[in-house]
């Protein structure tokens, strides 16, 4: 059985289809999806989860209606004016990663406060991904290293010393990653970090997905035999290992 994960991602998908199944506008499902974050920040908490990273905006989102577009806009900015305390006071420390560059002013500055005012979290790191996307993320640290590195070249660059300029630093690779609304791909999110992460997809609208829910994902991963490319064999014994060591502690 595999420990706990450290790391939980989410897709958060299937707002529209929670509305149009109620027959309502496709804003009372991304409202509704913005609540039930809160639900789950919890169950995550009570669960022992250490970090939770959502997608809440690819960089592919843009091609929405724009009307759609503003209003998700519209719910960061009062998710993070309306959370700040709330954060502070169950002990999380929150972190935004995507290409904030062309943001308007009023969400960078949001943004960068609620990360400055919840620093100090130690209960849970909870990563909000906006106008995020992987290949964004796997660029900006290659530039982001030769910035660092005038004199090297590229060839120079091995993979694990592009971790630390990738946005998700110095988070710990997903264990676990959970997608709703019943599609099994991974739209562009954290491809890089996920090399090696156990997916879990299902078909619950991300408004219906509850701390139920989330225990059902935590069983499936804690049944998984993660071999990172080695034998059956190799991870057995690695595991009896690692038991005798926590025996003789
Ligand atoms: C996910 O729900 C939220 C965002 C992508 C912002 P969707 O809006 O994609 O919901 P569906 O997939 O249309 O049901
Ligand atoms: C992925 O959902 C992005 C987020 C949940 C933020 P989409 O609904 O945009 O994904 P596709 O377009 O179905 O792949
Ligand atoms: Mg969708």
């Amino acid at each position: 059985m595999n420990p706990l994960p450290k790391h939980v991602a989410i897709i958060m998908d299937g707002n529209g289809r929670w509305s149009k199944k109620r027959l309502m506008p496709r804003n009372v499902g991304h409202l509704m999806g913005a609540s039930n974050l809160r639900n789950v920040v919890k169950a995550c908490i009570e669960k022992d989860i250490r970090h939770l990273t959502v997608f809440a905006f690819s960089t592919e989102n843009w091609r929405r209606p724009p009307e759609e577009v503003a209003t998700l806009f519209d719910l960061f900015v009062r998710y993070l004016k309306s959370e700040i305390v709330d954060l502070q006071k169950q002990g999380i420390r929150l972190k935004v990663i995507g290409d904030h560059s062309a943001f308007p002013k009023e969400l960078q500055d949001q943004i960068d406060l609620a990360c400055a005012l919840t620093a100090q979290g130690e209960v849970l790191t909870l990563t909000v991904a906006i106008n995020y996307g992987g290949k964004w993320d796997i660029l900006q640290a290659m530039q982001a290293w030769q910035r660092a590195h005038p004199y090297e070249s590229l060839e120079q660059l091995g993979q694990d010393q592009l971790t630390p300029y990738l946005s998700t630093y110095p988070l710990p690779e997903p264990d676990l990653l959970i997608r709703t609304g019943g599609e099994s791909r991974l739209s562009n999110f954290l491809i890089w970090q996920a090399a090696y992460t156990e997916l879990y997809f299902t078909d619950l609208l991300w408004p219906d997905f509850d701390a139920k829910a989330l225990q059902d994902a935590l069983d499936s991963y804690s049944l998984r035999i993660r071999r990172f490319g080695k034998t059956d064999e190799q991870v057995k014994s690695s595991s009896k290992l690692d038991a005798e060591k926590e025996k003789t502690r």
